[in-house]
């Protein structure tokens, strides 16, 4: 068993409006459902998991940076529409060197081409969409293995 480790979540731009946006492709579960879940899951697992949310750019690029001041140990991160387009994100993510997985609720690969392309697919450790937000709690499953094996 590995000790305990610091897992960041964070939610990019609208997704502080899950449980009445876009129901039928992003589901009914609030952001505060899908972060007390986690919280339980990952302290369950015996870890410190912290969460956070922002519309704007470069506050996520500020909370990346700070992940490492902080020593986070894996991030899991659902971009939202950055994932689309932020060469900025990507950089960050690639400054910090923590292993991150990237989720999506809906599966993007069936939606608008301009979904398909992810700036932060290839330097994940993996990613995990299509399942609303099981998908959240299967990349912290999947965190705490990488963890383990790592
Ligand atoms: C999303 C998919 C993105 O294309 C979209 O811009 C979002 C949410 C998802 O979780 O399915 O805001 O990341």
């Amino acid at each position: 068993m590995p000790g305990m480790m610091k897992i960041l979540v964070l939610h990019g731009p609208n997704l502080n409006l899950l449980g009445t946006r876009e129901a039928d492709i992003y589901g009914t579960a609030t952001l505060d459902n899908i972060n007390t879940n986690l919280e339980k899951l990952a302290s369950d697992l015996g870890h410190q998991l912290s969460t956070h949310q922002s519309n704007a750019e470069h506050e996520l690029v500020d909370r990346i940076q700070q992940a490492k001041v902080e020593h986070i140990n894996f991030i899991i991160i659902n971009p939202a529409a950055y994932t689309h387009t932020s060469v900025a994100m990507r950089d960050a993510l690639l400054a910090v060197q923590i292993p991150f997985i990237e989720v999506h609720l809906s599966n993007i690969k069936a939606r608008e081409s301009f979904r398909h392309e992810s700036y932060l697919a290839d330097i994940a450790e993996g990613g995990i969409f299509g399942f609303g937000a099981y998908s959240y709690e299967l990349a912290l499953l999947a965190a705490n293995q990488h963890l383990k094996q790592s």
